[in-house]
């Protein structure tokens, strides 16, 4: 299962996760791995679009919370793929951005049987080539985690005290906070 962050324009008009070019992008990081979208469940934190495509505020983070949470409980995922910082920090439950705790599996607060494996969102290497690279090997480690889960056990803890650099695609980053989980 991926989650991402919210609908834009493209997904807004059709009802469906990443279809625009943030879409192809996963696609091309989906099929390097050998799956398809069908292989795959996609999510979004916001389940509606955020006007002009603005940061996802706290209070619809909390009211669209309840739907991701049944779509994880639907699905029982082994692994959720946390796109980006928002949910990262949701699922995760931490303040820790993505720039330093993408590429590695987290615990799932809520269960032992979900790993979350953080990566960059995919609109951050539209915009900026260099997290293509990121964004690729983070997927080939996910890929080994799937074919040899127990291979990788998750950090118990993620850092709360690094500042973060600035590299998501989004029109500046909510301020770091705990977030509960569901
Ligand atoms: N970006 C997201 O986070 N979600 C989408 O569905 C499309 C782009």
């Amino acid at each position: 299962m991926l989650v991402g962050e919210a609908p834009g324009y493209h997904e807004d008009r059709q009802g469906l996760p990443f279809v625009g070019r943030a879409g192809d992008l996963l696609e091309k990081l989906l099929e390097r791995i050998g799956y398809t979208r069908d292989d795959v469940f996609i999510a979004n934190v916001l389940k509606c679009r955020p006007p002009e495509n603005r940061d996802p505020q706290p209070e619809e983070i909390e009211l669209c919370r309840p739907f991701l949470r049944q779509q994880i409980e639907i699905i029982q995922p082994a692994i959720v793929c946390t796109m980006g910082n928002f949910a990262t920090r949701l699922l995760t439950g931490k303040s820790d951005g993505i720039s330093s705790v993408h590429g590695r599996p987290l615990p799932f607060p809520d269960s032992d049987d979900i790993r979350i494996f953080p990566v960059f969102h995919p609109a951050a290497a539209l915009y900026t080539w260099s997290n293509l690279a990121l964004l690729e090997k983070d997927f080939d480690v996910m890929a080994g985690l799937i074919s040899a889960p127990d291979k990788h056990q998750p950090e118990v803890e993620a850092s709360a005290t690094k500042p973060e650099p600035q590299v998501e695609a989004t029109n500046g980053e909510a301020e770091p906070e705990q977030l509960g989980l569901f």
